[in-house]
């Protein structure tokens, strides 16, 4: 039996008379950048994250920095205010995500300072944050990655109490929640990646961010088209973050599926908890009490990591890995001077984590399969 690592093609069999519909509406209506479908886009987000506002935006990546840049982290938004300040921003982060998360704060003219992580949630850990902060720092990154909410009360505490802005990356989270309250407005912003393979993807590139801050959001606006509201008038330099009205188009028949979706990774995760009770070399994710996780990714923590992988993939099944190297030990970051040791929980967990399928098409045979293939490997071990 053949299960990919996720199935965008049974989807969009799924939706398709709906997507076909929208896009020839695009095609029909010319309106091909932040039209009225991106529009309508935004409204159900926001009302989705019970948010007061959102912004359609050209990737996930792309609302980080705009993110970062509207609140004034960094010097891109010095010289936006007409300044320069001698001292480097430094905004905490986790060691464990994907690079967009941190090359962005580099890029506005930050420095990302690394926090290991928990090693139960994935997730940055509370209790090691208050030993980095110093007189620069600025901002708190929270991911909440693999779709498990970060533990949000002590953070936003210490956010509170040194008086620091939270942004949430909620690029792998759309329609988590945290005590029963969705991600992405605990903090001043929450931004979101539709790529593709997310829990909600847009058929190219997109993204957004939330806001319930009217004066980040008309701020975001602007930046959003090259610092203008009315068109060649610019307050301010900016950059071109804008959705195209075909992914507005896509992405809004689509998040009218979010809630079932968001089930069928649940229920998927479920079973593969109960197949693989018994099996004591494979740990599986823990969902937080505190967390309603949506499982973008399902981590299971395993020796002989390499070696299960091919038998996986010799059985038809594909894996990934999220992600292979911590990013304090990747080249990228050589020049910080990190050295293995720096982050141990991050780095025993990257050797020992394989990301098995889950995606909502799942049938109960490919689960089964999934599942079975893994006890198989063990029992013969
Ligand atoms: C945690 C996280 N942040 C940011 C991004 C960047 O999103 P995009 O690929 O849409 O730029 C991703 C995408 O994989 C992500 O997983």
């Amino acid at each position: 039996m053949k299960v990919p690592f996720l199935d965008l093609k049974t989807q969009y069999e799924s939706i398709k008379p709906d997507i076909q519909k929208e896009i020839n509406d695009v095609l029909d209506n010319t309106a091909y950048i932040c039209g009225k479908k991106v529009k309508a886009f935004e409204d159900e987000l926001a009302k989705l994250h019970s948010s007061k506002y959102c912004l359609g935006t050209s990737s996930g990546t792309d609302s980080l920095h705009l993110a970062y840049w509207a609140l004034g982290i960094g010097i891109s938004s010095q010289i936006e205010h007409g300044r320069l300040k001698e001292e480097m921003d430094e905004v905490i982060v986790p060691v464990n995500t994907y690079i967009a998360t941190t090359e962005t704060i580099s890029i506005i003219g930050a420095k990302p300072v690394f926090i290991d992580h928990e090693e139960d949630s994935f997730n940055i850990d509370p209790g090691k944050i208050e030993e980095k902060i110093t007189s620069h720092t600025k901002a708190i990154v929270v991911v909440h990655l693999y779709g498990q909410p970060a533990n949000m009360d002590p953070i936003l505490k210490i956010a509170k109490e040194n008086n620091l802005i939270v942004i949430e990356d909620c690029s792998q989270a759309h329609n988590a929640e945290y005590k029963g309250k969705k991600v992405g407005t605990f903090g001043s912003v929450g931004t979101f990646s539709f790529y593709p393979g997310k829990n909600l993807g847009a058929y190219g590139e997109a993204g957004a961010v939330i806001t319930n801050n009217e004066e980040l959001y008309e701020k975001m606006l602007r930046f959003r088209q090259h610092g203008a509201v009315v068109r060649y008038i610019h307050d301010n330099e900016g950059h071109n973050y804008r959705m195209e009205e075909l992914q507005g188009a896509v992405l809004n028949v689509k998040i009218k599926h979010i809630d079932k979706w968001t089930n069928g990774r649940r229920y998927v995760a479920q079973i593969y908890r109960e197949l693989l009770r018994d099996v004591e070399e494979v740990k599986v994710p823990m969902e937080m009490p505190y967390a309603k996780h949506v499982y973008h990714l399902f981590e299971i923590r395993v020796p002989n990591r390499e070696d299960l992988a091919n038998y996986l993939k010799e059985k038809g099944i594909d894996t990934g890995l999220h992600y292979p190297m911590p990013l304090h030990l990747q080249k990228a970051y050589k020049y910080r001077g990190y050295k293995e040791g720096d982050f141990p929980v991050a780095e025993k967990c990257c050797k020992e984590i394989l990301s098995i399928p889950v995606f909502p098409e799942m049938t109960d045979e490919q689960i089964e399969y999934v599942a079975g293939s893994i006890k198989s490997y063990y029992s013969k071990c």
